[in-house]
């Protein structure tokens, strides 16, 4: 079988890391059976340097015609500037909300080989087993008015929490849906003691939860989730949330599992049921200062690349495969820069590479 990878490597270590990436899924295929054509496009700070678009057309029509996308990072300071038009950022924005990415799954595990890297004692993160749900094209993202403007020579801004009803019962759905093969149990993270998008997300849970008797729902808000998460991550199964909520707990999630250079995210158009269009990316940005330097941790990418084989491309034991090659290769003390321990072997984003791609 033939499968069809639009490639986007984007900014700073984005590059290295898909490299990384990409070197796995081509091992996994050469194992199993299967082909992968690459297609290599623009988006980010590299597509603005050669083209003034965070998303060339040709990188949007590309993504529609593929089966699956893997991008690296976008974010470059050369155009970090706010008040400039166009931002590196832009790029993975207008994909998402171009291809209707609407559900971003952001799974946390624990590597036990891992438990003494973590900021948080081993006994609060030894059992955390969570995913968390993050809505991905509404929000404070997407909502207008979005702008700033002048008012007698002060400067005012204004971004929009709008979400509609059919936005929240699809992103719901994926929360159950995701919750019924797993513990059964489903977190929904609001603010609905005070926001009236909270309220409207709240009620509909409610309703959604109704074709779900055999899941438990209970609601949260979302400054006691961010306290819960730290101080007894391993209550929580599945959570669901909108946008912005996401965007953060999900950073704060990471820590659970050591450094954000471990955490991969899945964000695709529908349920995850086998063949759904998706992006996969790892969760961390491009993180500029170490770009080039070979140091970048490839493991939320590689970890992605498993999601990309289960999600999107219905490959569950390769998927497994990938997963099982980083948890030995962890076992057998290989450490990037971001999770070194003592006695352990420091390597580069290549070597890491290599050694996860010879043990699959
Ligand atoms: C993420 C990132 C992005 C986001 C940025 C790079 C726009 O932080 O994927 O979590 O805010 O969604
Ligand atoms: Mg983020």
């Amino acid at each position: 079988m033939r499968f069809k990878v639009t490639v986007l490597p984007g900014d700073g270590i984005g590059p290295e890391v898909a490299g990384e990436g990409i070197k796995v899924l081509e091992r996994a295929g050469e194992r199993f059976g299967y082909n992968f054509n690459l297609h290599y496009g623009l988006i980010g700070g590299a597509a603005i340097a050669e083209t003034g678009s965070a998303l060339p057309p040709e990188t949007l029509h590309m993504c529609q015609e593929c089966d699956v996308i893997l991008l690296g990072a976008v974010g470059d300071p050369r155009f970090d500037d706010p008040k400039r038009e166009v931002h590196p950022e832009d790029g993975l924005l207008g994909l998402r909300k171009g291809l209707s990415l609407f559900a971003n799954l952001r799974p946390v595990n624990i590597f036990p080989s891992l438990i003494d890297s973590s900021t948080l004692k081993p006994e609060v993160i030894k059992d955390v087993d969570l995913i968390i749900v993050r809505e991905l094209t509404g929000g404070l993202y997407f909502g207008q008015p979005k702008r700033r403007w002048q008012e007698e020579g002060k400067r005012k801004a204004v971004d929009t929490l709008f979400y509609s009803e059919e936005e929240i019962r699809r992103i719901l759905k994926v929360g159950f849906e995701i919750a019924r093969g797993r513990r059964k149990k489903l977190s929904s993270v609001d603010k609905a003691n005070v926001l009236q998008s909270s309220r409207l997300w709240r009620e509909m849970a409610m309703e959604v939860a109704m074709e779900y008797p055999d899941v438990e729902l209970e609601h949260i808000l979302v400054d006691a989730c961010a306290m819960r998460l730290i101080r007894r991550p391993s209550e929580f199964d599945v959570i669901v949330t909108e946008n912005m909520f996401g965007d953060i707990i999900t950073d704060e999630a990471s820590m659970l599992s050591s450094s954000l250079g471990m955490l991969p995210s899945a964000s695709i158009s529908g349920l995850p049921q086998g063949r759904t269009l998706g992006m996969y990316e790892p969760v961390h940005g491009s993180s500029p200062r170490r770009a080039g330097k070979d140091m970048a941790n490839p493991i939320a990418t590689i970890l992605s690349v498993a999601l990309m084989l289960r999600y999107s491309l219905g490959l569950k034991e390769e998927a497994l495969a990938v997963e099982r090659a980083v948890q030995s290769t962890l076992e057998e003390g290989y450490r990037t820069y971001d999770i070194m321990g003592e006695g352990k072997t420091k390597v580069g984003t290549k070597e890491m590479g290599n050694l996860i791609a010879q043990r699959i």
